[in-house]
């Protein structure tokens, strides 16, 4: 484990070993991409202890298994796992294999929060009679109901504002109340005391706007527009209210909304030329890092390669620790961490 001002190791060896020397919830992070089942031996040539090379793809499920149960207890009860996997074709049949261990991780008690995809924005061209891969999931699991997210951090500025147009204020995607007003004035639908709700409701949203708080809005009225989602009203909270109210307001706030769950990034094993295996890019690791490690928290990746996680990590104002079973990756790690590492906190 790291001494009080250490910021950073890579250790060799087996990672359910050495993770079994680890304090329980001494670790706050764990971003990992291991192996994929047989798809290629990395630098460990005869190493027993090497995942992906198990015969039977059900031992490499157990084996995955009995990992993450571990890292279940040496992380923090708020911590976080984010798991990336790839899939295999077997014997011409596409094998869900994220999802086979995934599922497997929910059954010994993991909470999957979100199943992100990663599109990888250049799939390979290997046969003619299916699409090319694009992605891979990479799996957010939590140990417990309450977990630490810091959702400011790695808020979506929205690009477009409100602005004034002709005197008037519209929202960002230039809506400014007027059509509302009519629908609802004209409505045969609303009681009058559901208009004269609607209208103050419509008023304070458009001050709202007006005041910068938020951004940009939606109304839906009883009778011209249907709820969005479903119009039963016990499985509908905006059902509901549309019943109840006559109308409800959707309100975009102005400080950002949160990333969606399908990540555009071109992977960088196409740019980094002194290893084998496949890398993370950096801004993979942003996310996870800023929204599920606290500042100065540690975070470990037990198949580390390149480093790629515990240099992220550093570099965001966290500690690292990285176990990989080779010492070739371990050296390209160490090299590629200590030209900056002491430069930053
Ligand atoms: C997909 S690579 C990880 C790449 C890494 N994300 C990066 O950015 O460089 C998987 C790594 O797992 C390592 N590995 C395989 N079996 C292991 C084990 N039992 N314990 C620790 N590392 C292992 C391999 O040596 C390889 O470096």
């Amino acid at each position: 484990m790291l001494e009080t001002e250490q910021k950073y190791e890579f250790i060799t060896g087996d990672c359910l070993t050495e993770m079994k020397r680890m304090g329980d919830k001494s670790i706050n992070c764990i971003i990992t991409s291991p192996p994929y089942w047989a798809m290629r031996k990395y630098d460990n040539a005869e190493n027993e202890k090497e995942v992906g090379n198990e015969m039977d793809y059900r031992d490499y499920i157990k084996v995955l298994t009995d990992i993450f149960m571990e890292a279940k207890r040496i992380l923090t009860d708020d911590g976080s796992l984010w798991l990336n996997l790839g899939d295999k074709y077997n014997n011409k049949a596409l094998m869900g294999m994220p999802w086979r261990v995934a599922l497997s991780l929910m059954d010994n008690g993991w909470i999957l929060r979100n199943d992100v995809i990663w599109n990888q924005m250049k799939g390979t061209q290997s046969c003619k009679d299916r699409l090319r891969d694009m992605y891979e999931h990479i799996f957010h699991f939590v140990k417990s109901k309450k977990y630490f997210y810091n959702a400011d951090e790695i808020k979506v500025l929205p690009t477009l504002k409100p602005k004034k147009v002709n005197g008037q204020m519209i929202s960002a995607t230039g809506v400014s109340g007027k059509k509302y007003r009519k629908m609802i004035v004209e409505s045969t639908e609303l009681t009058e005391q559901e208009k004269e709700n609607a209208i103050k409701a419509l008023d304070d949203t458009l001050m709202k706007i007006q005041q910068g708080e938020i951004n940009d809005f939606r109304m839906t009225i009883r009778g011209i527009q249907r709820a969005w989602h479903s119009e039963d009203t016990e499985i509908s909270g905006r059902a509901k209210e549309l019943r109840d109210k006559g109308f409800y307001i959707m309100k975009m706030g102005a400080s950002g909304f949160l990333p969606g769950d399908i990540w555009n990034i071109v992977p960088e094993d196409t740019w980094r030329k002194d290893s084998h295996c496949a890398v993370f890019p950096e801004e993979l690791l942003r996310i996870p890092i800023l929204a599920t490690c606290p500042e100065n928290g540690i975070v470990l990746d037990p198949f580390s390669g390149t480093g790629s996680t515990v240099s992220a990590a550093l570099r965001l104002g966290r500690k690292g620790i990285g176990i990989d079973l080779s010492e070739e990756y371990n050296k390209i790690a160490n090299n590629r961490v200590k030209q900056f590492a002491n430069t930053l906190f």
